[in-house]
């Protein structure tokens, strides 16, 4: 401990930060609780101390990106050249780490981020899948429960939420992010940054957010990840880089930086958008991570002739942090002596990686987050499993369900489940699972078993799950016919989906499809169960199945999940947040594009037509049905002369026409007429969710202030037009009643 005391005495001497100033350069506020504390710090670092806190080696536990064999990381840590560890895990292992920072000259401890991407080792589902739910409550509240089990196990900072908006289902990271919508991403965005955060970064079970990829790694040219991004500015404004701006405004306290590059300048050394955007515009105060070694990645993007002037191009630009580059470790030594990086550039990152020190409240105890007890107690908890579940099932979509084949009564008597996805631990957990164990998953075979423990249930593979050959046909013929249902999965494995995991072509896989029309004519009724990280196509096994369940990676309780849903415990109430194409060629497809001036008709259809294929997707954004039947009322508006001085407030009657109790969320999209440049046909910006038992009505009522109707015009000013407006409201972007306003600047227009 005794170098924490050298700090702790030193930081009541507490004196502001000097140093050479650009004037050019915004600094850090840091907040007055912290400043004296965080620039005393400063204050007694060397150079070489500095440039130690803005370097970040990853630990064992698991490679995320291409490592560096290098055994001399302790000795490192312990001669504070390291501010940061990731994939370092368990309150033990993070209290052995943490103690080499502490024998440092200064012993300022150290940070452990992680990817606690959906989960940490109760895994939840996919952040796509758990977009359906369209419950930001629970979003944030997997939030909260990941941060709780993570922070016990010694990790104070998670690299989540991707905020990335997508719209391209050929990009493996679909599956992390929240979908295609901006307005709906950046809801997501926000709910998972507070569960992640919580009140109170002095809490000792919040963890530091890092809103990622900034920016516009989803724009990657043919969802090829990595890619080039070429984006206009309106489209880089409008599409990609609110739910960056909102999580900023929200407090998140971290940024990660993208791989990819922006119109030619790669993200991590984009001046613009970090340095005058970020941490200017929008007055940002907490850190900036590079991607994994994306400064090093800058020679071969051939943006930097070698990793020294990528350390220069990246730390001016405002990269703080360099996760696994070793570009600063290595340069900016030289880089600040010989004057090309000043000094303050330096100071500045190395202050606001301090400032989240302080604020974790690591400076008073380091190992706060390392109680082995707590973690004992925490991980795989009663309570999360609980919530992982009620998160996996408010996740399924329910994509088809002819003749009511769903929900699964009671009394059924046999059961035949056939797909090896049905019964594989690992596949439940989905990519990218933290610390989740493939042995603490319920697959949908076991889950069918918990809920159904009279019926008898046969499992039979019917594919292999590496190669996709069919196996064991007969098998799957006879079991089919002697059941009374036939329950059979299908769809991506856990490592088809993720990072580095695009694919050209996005149908499930032909064998798979085939199997469900095999077993078509041997079923009385078939269910199809779709698992996989990203919107698929699957045209040739949707007419051979009675019932369509869409579940993505539902995590450690995911085969109780649905087997809630399948028996109808719970009424699936998910949406997609993503449009499902009919054709791979059609992507990117997505609900928000604009008018052409060849429209097809006004509000259903695209403006575009393909001489081959269809123009219209699968299934469109916002879709899914229940098992009961919902009727929602034209938009009622409330008042007359509307204007932007005011809200507009839009009503509509929800009546559950059906005979199961049930959940619609009542969505509202709007359509700006004419405007100064051209609008998108919807945008969505508004849902509510409302539960209803049979024969029961609800009202429901929007309203819109003045920046739902905002848009950026040609010289990218944030701006509201005056003039005619669709008002659209029912239950999936293409399923809408319309009424159109006019809204004027003021009263008094
Ligand atoms: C690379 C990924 O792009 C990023 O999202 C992740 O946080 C880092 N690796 C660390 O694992």
């Amino acid at each position: 401990m005794k170098p924490i005391i050298n700090i702790i005495s030193f930081l009541l001497i507490g004196t502001a930060c000097t140093g050479q100033q650009d004037k050019n350069l915004k600094l850090c506020n840091v907040d007055s609780k912290y400043a004296n504390k965080v620039d005393s710090v400063l204050k007694l670092m060397t150079l070489e101390e500095k440039i130690g806190q803005l370097n970040q080696y990853t630990g064992n536990a698991q490679a995320t990106g291409p490592e560096v064999i290098d055994n001399t990381k302790h000795e490192q840590i312990k001669s504070g050249r390291v501010g940061s560890m990731l994939n370092v895990i368990g309150a033990a292992t993070t209290r052995e780490i943490q103690s080499f920072a502490l024998q440092s000259r200064l012993g300022i401890p150290l940070l452990f981020g992680q990817d606690v991407i959906h989960g940490y080792r109760t895994v939840y589902p996919i952040p796509l899948g758990e977009a359906a739910s369209f419950d930001l409550d629970l979003m944030e509240r997997t939030a909260r429960g990941a941060a709780i089990e993570a922070s016990s196990e010694g990790i104070h900072w998670t690299f989540a939420p991707m905020v990335d908006i997508t719209r391209d289902a050929r990009w493996g990271r679909v599956m992390e992010g929240a979908g295609e919508d901006t307005w709906y991403g950046t809801k997501v965005g926000i709910a998972r940054i507070k569960g992640f955060q919580g009140n109170d970064l002095a809490d000792s079970n919040t963890i530091l957010a890092c809103a990622k990829h900034f920016a516009a790694y989803g724009a990657c040219i043919a969802g090829k990840d990595y890619n080039t991004v070429d984006i206009s500015d309106m489209t880089l404004h409008e599409v990609y880089l609110p739910p960056f701006k909102a999580a900023a405004q929200a407090g998140v306290a971290t940024f990660m930086n993208s791989f990819n590059d922006i119109n030619g300048i790669p993200a991590t050394a984009h001046t613009g958008i970090q340095r005058d955007m970020l941490k200017g515009m929008w007055d940002f105060n907490g850190f900036t991570v590079s991607d994994w070694g994306s400064i090093r990645e800058m020679v071969d993007h051939g943006y930097a002739a070698d990793l020294k002037e990528s350390a220069n191009q990246a730390i001016i630009a405002g990269s703080d942090m360099d996760m696994e580059s070793r570009a600063y470790v290595s340069h900016l030594r030289e880089l600040v002596e010989s004057g090309e990086v000043p000094i303050t550039y330096v100071d500045d990152a190395v202050r606001r990686i301090l400032l989240k020190k302080f604020q974790l409240g690591l400076f008073d105890d380091p190992y706060k987050y390392c109680n082995e007890e707590n973690e004992k107690e925490t991980v795989l908890s009663q309570p999360l499993r609980y919530l992982a579940r009620e998160s996996g099932k408010k996740s399924i979509v329910l994509l088809r369900n002819e003749n009511k084949a769903l929900p699964l009564k009671d009394d059924v008597k046999r059961i035949a489940v056939i797909g090896a996805l049905a019964d594989s631990k690992q596949d439940m957990l989905g990519f990218w699972a933290s610390e989740g164990i493939a042995e603490e998953a319920v697959t949908l075979l076991q889950g069918l078993k918990n809920r159904y423990p009279d019926a008898k249930i046969d499992y039979v593979e019917g594919y292999d799950l590496n190669t996709n050959q069919l196996t064991s046909s007969a098998q799957a013929r006879k079991i089919a016919l002697a059941a009374d249902v036939v329950i059979l999965a299908v769809g991506e494995r856990a490592n088809e989906s993720g990072e580095a995991k695009s694919l050209a072509d996005i149908n499930i896989n032909a064998n798979q499809q085939q199997l469900v029309n095999d077993l078509k004519p041997y079923s009385k009724r078939l269910v199809t169960v779709i698992m996989g990280g990203r919107p698929m196509i699957f045209n040739e096994l949707t007419g051979a199945s009675d019932a369509i369940l869409l579940t993505w990676w539902l995590g450690t309780e995911a085969g109780n999940a649905m087997a809630d849903v399948i028996s109808g415990d719970y009424n699936p109430s998910g949406k997609l947040p993503m449009t499902f194409p009919r054709h791979i060629g059609q992507i990117p497809i997505y609900y928000n594009y604009k008018s052409t001036g060849r429209p097809e008709s006004k509000y259903s259809s695209y403006s575009c037509r393909y001489l081959d294929v269809d123009f219209e997707p699968a299934y469109c954004f916002g879709f899914g049905k229940s098992y009961t039947e919902f009727e929602i009322s034209e938009p009622r508006v409330i008042g007359n002369n509307h204007s932007f001085d005011k809200p507009v407030e839009i009503e509509v009657t929800v009546k559950n026409t059906g005979i199961y109790k049930g959940k619609e969320t009542v969505q509202l999209y709007i359509r700006d007429k004419v405007a100064s440049v051209t609008r998108p046909i919807k945008e969505f910006k508004g849902f509510q969710q409302v539960e209803l038992l049979p024969c029961e009505e609800k009202t429901v009522r929007f309203i819109l202030q003045k920046e739902d109707f905002y848009f950026y015009n040609k010289d990218l000013d944030f701006i509201s037009e005056p003039g005619e407006f669709d008002i659209m409201v029912g239950k999936s972007a293409t399923e809408l009643n319309p009424v159109t306003i006019y809204i004027s600047e003021s009263e008094r227009n």
